[in-house]
């Protein structure tokens, strides 16, 4: 079902509210029929008649992210490249620090953690911004090793801090550690905008990866279309590159002027795809 005229500025909230629910549960049967297109114009509907309406946004990454989540892609990565070392960005309840292996050793860095899951990984975890994590301590002497094979960067949700971290962790890199930055595929505007306005949120995290691929060619880099808003991959780290925190300021006013919309037109130029499926994922993984 989909509305066939805008809706009237005088139009009861319960009418709207049904409205919305009845296209919710539309967009669900086509997306389990597999009718992609069909279920993006539902989304649209959506938006036309609420353009914050928390659900269609997360409809909408469903629409455009088929495959695994980025949870499960995470996991795989741990049992594949079994790292002996593994930093992470931004912990929160600890579901994902969890997916790390016993044997790992661990550093999770949040200002607020509210861990509840069970972290079997040797994980230490430090209740401080990532700035100041980099700035106080040793990476290498908190993970009780001297090997940082994979990070995952999901901490605060804006690219200039993405790229403090992305510099930070790759001061500590060497040519085979992966790095996964978390919110680089973002399926609207709303959801990529720097201030939180609904629940579903990525920020404009999705500018490191247009940064990267042209002030960083020497990497691979490219985007995991995964729930609930896409991973960034990126291999072939270099410790000793200089050149992002050198240009960091003109860098940040280049790609801060980077418009949402242009992604609208250019999504694939400027987060270069990996496909959702664990062989391409893992022939870019180190060897
Ligand atoms: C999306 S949650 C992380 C979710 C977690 N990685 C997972 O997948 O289960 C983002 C977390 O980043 C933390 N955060 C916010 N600003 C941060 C910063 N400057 N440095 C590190 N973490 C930060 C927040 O406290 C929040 O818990």
């Amino acid at each position: 079902m989909q509305p066939t005229s805008s809706p009237s500025q005088n139009q009861a909230p319960a009418d709207l509210n049904s409205q919305l629910e009845a296209l919710a549960a539309r967009v669900n049967e086509l997306l389990e029929k597999g009718d992609r297109p069909a279920a993006r114009e539902a989304c649209e509907a959506m938006f036309a008649l609420n353009g914050a309406y928390n659900q269609a946004h997360m409809l909408m990454a469903r629409v455009m992210m088929p495959g695994d989540n980025y949870a499960a892609i995470l996991s795989r990565l741990h049992r594949h490249l079994k790292p002996v070392g593994y930093a992470e960005i931004g912990v929160a309840t600890g579901a994902s620090m969890a997916l790390a292996e016993a044997d790992t050793h661990c550093v999770g860095i949040d200002p607020c953690p509210r861990v509840t899951a069970t972290i079997a990984a040797r994980a230490r975890l430090y209740p401080v911004t990532s700035d100041d994590f980099f700035a106080r301590y040793k990476l290498f002497e908190e993970l009780g090793a001297e090997r940082l094979d994979l990070a995952f960067i999901d901490g605060l949700h804006l690219f200039e801090q993405a790229l403090r971290d992305f510099i930070n962790l790759e001061k500590y890199s060497h040519p085979g550690t992966v790095v996964m930055i978390h919110d680089c595929y973002p399926p609207t505007e709303l959801s990529a905008a720097r201030d939180r306005v609904m629940a579903y949120w990525a920020g404009d995290v999705w500018r490191m990866i247009p940064l990267l691929v042209k002030y960083r060619p020497d990497l691979n880099v490219g985007v995991i279309p995964s729930l609930p808003s896409g991973l960034g991959m990126v291999t072939g780290l270099d410790a000793s590159s200089t050149v992002l925190e050198e240009r960091f300021e003109e860098i940040v006013a280049e790609f801060m002027a980077l418009e949402y919309h242009e992604l609208e037109t250019r999504r694939d130029e400027l987060l270069p795809p990996l496909s959702n499926d664990w062989d391409t994922i893992c022939e870019r993984l180190p060897g």
